[in-house]
């Protein structure tokens, strides 16, 4: 599996405004229906997005606020932005916090850089409180085939194969690992864009699919786009498959 050097992606991460806003997360607002207060843990929280999103969403509340990353790059942008939140430089398989501590997990755009997703799964169901609830949101790379990333470079997409496991084995790996009332949901959204947005899009190199690629694939990719709007083509297409699942300890 090819990694992405999140030290470098770090740089131009939140350059990215679709990445900046997190809508405010209901999951949080139906906990504290039934609590006074609670415990939410961002796994592979990045620079932070979702949690400043939250703690504006949420303001005043009695919630505990935890971010943990692998990448210390990453956690330094998520520090700077004045979160009140603990934040931990960990791998997401082995993480240190106490069992049974945490009503809410959310993974966010991360799940498939996990080498041992197994050990994760049983560290996160270790970790969930009784009746609390763990939350994935990612791309779902099969129903996204006509993504400008795959386009032109079709090799991101045989190595997403590898690093994401698709909703059903998702759903499977969830239930062997003793998680209850398990839901999907997929969304599909395509746009037709200016072409010069696809030019600076594919420069920017931030997802993780041209970043973890060398250079020397990049840089073909980066003379197909080029011929693309060469051709005196004004539009590029993007489509975003968006898969959630959740799901509960009992
Ligand atoms: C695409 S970013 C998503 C960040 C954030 N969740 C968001 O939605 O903006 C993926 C994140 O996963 C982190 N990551 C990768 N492997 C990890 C691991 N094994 N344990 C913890 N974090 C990891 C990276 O450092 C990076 O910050």
């Amino acid at each position: 599996m090819l990694k992405t050097d999140y030290a470098k992606v770090s740089k131009v991460y939140d350059k990215n405004k679709g990445r900046i806003d997190f809508p405010r997360d209901e999951e949080i607002e139906k906990l504290l229906e039934t609590k006074e207060s609670i415990t939410v843990l961002d796994l592979a929280c990045g620079t932070g997005n979702y949690l400043l999103g939250q703690q504006q969403h949420y303001e005043g509340k009695n919630i505990r606020w935890i971010g943990i990353d692998l990448s210390p790059e990453m956690l330094d942008i998520a520090k700077s932005k004045n979160l009140s939140a603990e934040f931990i430089n960990a791998n997401a398989e082995s993480f240190n916090l106490e069992e049974e501590s945490v009503d809410l997990i959310v993974c966010n755009f991360a799940f498939h850089h996990f080498e041992n997703k197994q050990k994760c799964l049983e560290k996160i169901y270790a970790t969930l409180k009784k009746g609390g609830v763990l939350r994935f949101r990612n791309v779902e790379p099969e129903c996204m085939k006509e993504w400008w990333v795959y386009k032109y470079c079709p090799e991101t997409f045989f190595e997403d194969k590898f690093r994401f496991w698709p909703k059903d084995l998702m759903i499977y790996e969830l239930k062997k690992n003793h998680f209850a009332n398990i839901s999907a949901k997929l969304e599909y959204y395509e746009k037709y864009k200016p072409i010069n947005e696809l030019v600076e899009n594919y420069k920017r190199r931030d997802s993780s699919q041209l970043a973890m690629i060398d250079d020397e694939s990049y840089n073909k990719g980066l003379q197909r786009v080029i011929q693309e709007v060469s051709q005196g083509e004004t539009e590029y297409k993007d489509v975003v498959a968006l898969l959630e699942i959740r799901c509960e300890k009992r």
